[in-house]
């Protein structure tokens, strides 16, 4: 069976990540996945490895935000017993015990900046020292990692080494947000609520067309995992009644998002594109008495890059 087929979507971008993820499977290639809180990682971890040659072996997962400098050491690389004040026994580590398998590296973002020139030393020749050990091991581990932060701001801020980010850089996989795949909202929900009713019993509740209006717009800051704890709640609160928008949390009514772009159809005779920019700029401002950051905000482009603009235009900010 294709593991990836458990992946609900109908949006491109989601299907050229898999596309990707499907040909790197093949491969001993260390992945990098990078998306927001609730975006499918983990998901795709698992379907990466399952369709591995590995998918019979060890798949072990650490989150490197879960455990201190210390402890993240001796969980990745082992101990020795006697290595340092709590070490009553020797541990070999989940580098040893993936030997054959995947590892799977969650929010590596959160690696302590120490552990990661011993992590890359890993990865560039299959070899690593047990804390307290001198004669190193050398096991054959395929390495997925995931990062919900954006590394490059981390190595700006010293806190990513640039050469791990490379080495883990070799194969990225952008999973969007769910914002981005809105196509994905009805398949997901429908799914959801599908699971819950085999699970649970009793009958899966719908969403009402407006329903379905203000879930497309709304901006779901924790992605899958936020619509999927919707879901679940509404299969308990709603079971087969229509679920309209007086039913949706308050968030729903003040956290939507702009419309996009897309729904703007290029006329037959064509546009002035400079007269459309001058044009939008001018109605943020407006919107905003002139308020540059705010302004900025609403056009998704940085200040630097409206200040530009609004010079190049010509445009007054005194509204
Ligand atoms: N395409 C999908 N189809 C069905 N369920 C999905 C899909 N993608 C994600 N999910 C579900 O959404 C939830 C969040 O997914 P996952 O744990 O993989 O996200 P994540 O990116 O690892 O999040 P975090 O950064 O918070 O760890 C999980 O319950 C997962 O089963
Ligand atoms: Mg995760």
């Amino acid at each position: 069976m294709d593991k990836f087929s458990t992946i609900i979507t109908l949006s491109p971008l989601v299907n050229s990540c898999i596309r990707q993820a499907k040909l790197v499977a093949r491969t001993d290639m260390t992945v990098l996945l990078k998306g927001d809180t609730g975006t499918g990682k983990e998901v795709f971890a698992q379907a990466i490895q399952q369709s591995s040659k590995r998918a019979n072996t060890v798949f072990l997962k650490l989150n490197c935000a879960a455990l201190s400098e210390n402890l993240i050491e001796s969980e990745l690389f082992g101990h020795k017993k006697g290595s340092f004040t709590d070490a009553n026994h020797d541990t070999i580590g989940l580098l040893k015990s993936a030997d054959g398998g995947t590892l799977f590296l969650d929010e590596i973002n959160s690696l302590p900046i120490s552990i990661q020139s011993k992590l890359l030393h890993f990865l560039d020749s299959g070899e690593f020292l047990s804390v307290g050990e001198v004669i190193p091991h050398k096991v054959d581990v395929r390495i997925i990692a995931a990062t919900n932060f954006d590394l490059t701001t981390l190595i700006s801020a010293k806190q990513f080494r640039s050469d791990l980010y490379f080495r883990l850089n070799a194969f990225p996989i952008d999973l969007p947000c769910l914002m981005d795949r809105e196509e994905d909202i009805i398949p997901l929900s429908l799914y959801f609520f599908d699971v819950i009713a085999e699970k649970n019993g009793g009958k899966a509740p719908t969403f009402s067309k407006e329903c379905i209006d203000v879930l497309q717009n709304y901006d779901w800051p924790g992605n899958i995992r936020e619509l999927k704890n919707i879901c679940e709640r509404f299969s308990v609160l709603f079971a087969g009644l229509v679920i309209e928008p007086d039913h949706l949390p308050a968030e729903f009514k003040t956290n939507i998002h702009k419309p996009k772009l897309k729904h703007f159809t290029l006329p037959e005779t064509g546009i002035k594109l400079d007269n459309l920019e001058a044009n939008l700029i001018y109605q943020a401002l407006e919107r905003t008495q002139g308020n540059i950051s705010k302004s900025a905000k609403l056009l998704s482009i940085s200040r630097n890059t409206l200040s530009y603009r609004i010079q190049k235009y010509g445009l007054s900010t005194d509204f």
